[in-house]
């Protein structure tokens, strides 16, 4: 057993602190050799950390670009984020830039360097050059001198969301028009050539894109679930995170950590080992399985570490209202995991009552199961089928909630367990 792992948390885990994802690695190339794919997952469970891998470590020929455009705005900035990190990658670049120029002049453009700035500025000034162009000059230009290329675009939801708010600000249809012009790219490539899409994001982005009657815009691409680890895995990987600390644990321990944090997400993982070793430090106490416990209750759930798990409530407010700024469905939306939070498992029935109530309607299926299925792929909560109810899907999570929100009715569920 390798015992080179070290904490991470927050930023993405890389080289050696990249704990397995063997499989899901595996099936990303084998299924690029047939479409794009969408890497879908909650945040924290760990996609940019598998798209920085496939990056560091590329396989089938493939030549892998990665970019963050997670501040991207516009369909403009999307081309010009493109034609920037493509201009770092020498190789490249060098065969395809004097294509650019040619492209500039044709348009009865001078343009003497190709400098990001001064793109931007002809972009602006142009009337003749617009961004549909440019970007399918590029990918021309690309498709003719590589014939196997991945482009990683991680946080596509975000950028996403950048764009239809820019729309909504000046009443432009720019989003749908680049959905369109994207997804042509995508199925109008030569046959000898494979430049492929890997865009990540957040499962919110089926949300975003139901708001402006979009989904069918990104189902040509293959969508791969990113799931949290299997027991197995997690429990050789706290081994591993433990064993670079140069702690040793016992199967007792395991248990214990493994049991109060419920489903094991990677980040949930890494917070309790470092939250275990640093208590352990500060009170000087060895670590036992009681003690996992005590920290579990008294310092992981409690303020010290609510910076951790604080997005997935900020979150609610940012994306749920969607675009019309509804703000009753976040406030549903809390009510709901605040109930379940404290009952533990709740009737769907129950749900939609409590959804009525705080949507001010008296009737709305549809809305409710809008908002749950949401949930339910964002991985807040997971369906019950046999006693059609909902309860969370992260215990640690539910437990996190319930000590911030569900104080005020703590009559109802006896101390966390
Ligand atoms: N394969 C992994 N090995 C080790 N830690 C991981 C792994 N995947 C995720 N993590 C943990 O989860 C955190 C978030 O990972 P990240 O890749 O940024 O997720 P996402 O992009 O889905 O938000 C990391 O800071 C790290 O603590
Ligand atoms: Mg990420």
């Amino acid at each position: 057993m390798s015992n080179k792992i070290r904490l991470t948390q927050g930023p993405p885990a890389k080289g050696d602190d990249f704990f397995d994802r063997e499989k899901v690695i595996q099936e990303i190339w084998d299924r690029l050799e047939c479409s794009s794919i969408l890497l879908a997952a909650p945040r924290r469970f760990g996609k940019t950390s598998i798209m920085l891998q496939l990056r560091d470590n590329p396989k089938n020929g493939f030549t892998p670009l990665f970019f963050d455009i997670e501040h991207v705005e516009s369909p403009e900035e999307f081309i010009l984020e493109l034609i920037g990190e493509i201009q770092k990658n020498k190789d490249i670049w060098n065969k395809i830039k004097s294509g650019f120029f040619s492209f500039f002049k044709a348009a009865g453009e001078r343009i003497e360097e190709i400098e990001i700035s001064s793109i931007r500025i002809k972009l602006r000034e142009a009337k003749d050059v617009d961004w549909k162009d440019l970007g399918k000059q590029l990918i021309k230009l690309i498709t003719e001198n590589e014939k196997r290329l991945l482009f990683i675009l991680d946080e596509f939801p975000e950028m996403i969301k950048l764009m239809i708010e820019r729309d909504r600000e000046r009443n432009t249809d720019e989003t749908k028009i680049f959905l369109g012009w994207f997804r042509k790219i995508r199925l109008t490539m030569p046959e000898d050539v494979k430049l492929r899409f890997l865009v990540g994001g957040s499962i919110c982005l089926e949300h975003l894109l139901g708001q402006i009657n979009c989904i069918a815009k990104i189902n040509d691409m293959d969508k791969i679930k990113v799931g949290p680890f299997s027991d197995e895995k997690a429990v050789t990987f706290i081994q591993e995170l433990f064993a670079s600390d140069e702690i040793g644990i016992n199967d007792g321990i395991l248990k214990a950590i493994l049991e109060h944090i419920g489903t094991p997400i990677p980040y949930f993982i890494q917070i309790i080992v470092k939250a275990l070793q640093t208590e352990s430090r500060n009170l000087k106490r060895s670590i036992t399985p009681e003690f996992v416990k005590e920290v579990y209750e008294n310092y992981l759930l409690g303020t010290d570490y609510k910076s951790f798990f604080r997005h997935y409530y900020l979150r609610l407010k940012e994306y749920y209202a969607g675009i019309d700024g509804k703000k009753d469905i976040v406030a549903a939306a809390k009510s709901i995991l605040t109930e379940i939070s404290i009952l533990e498992k709740v009737p769907k029935t129950q749900l939609y009552q409590l959804y009525l109530d705080d949507t001010h309607q008296s009737r709305d299926a549809e809305g409710f199961g809008e908002l749950m299925s949401l949930l339910e792929n964002e991985f807040y909560l997971e369906y019950v089928p046999e006693d059609e109810s909902y309860r969370f899907f992260s215990k640690l999570l539910m437990d996190w909630w319930y000590r911030h929100f569900g104080m005020l009715k703590n009559d109802r569920r006896g101390k966390v367990k």
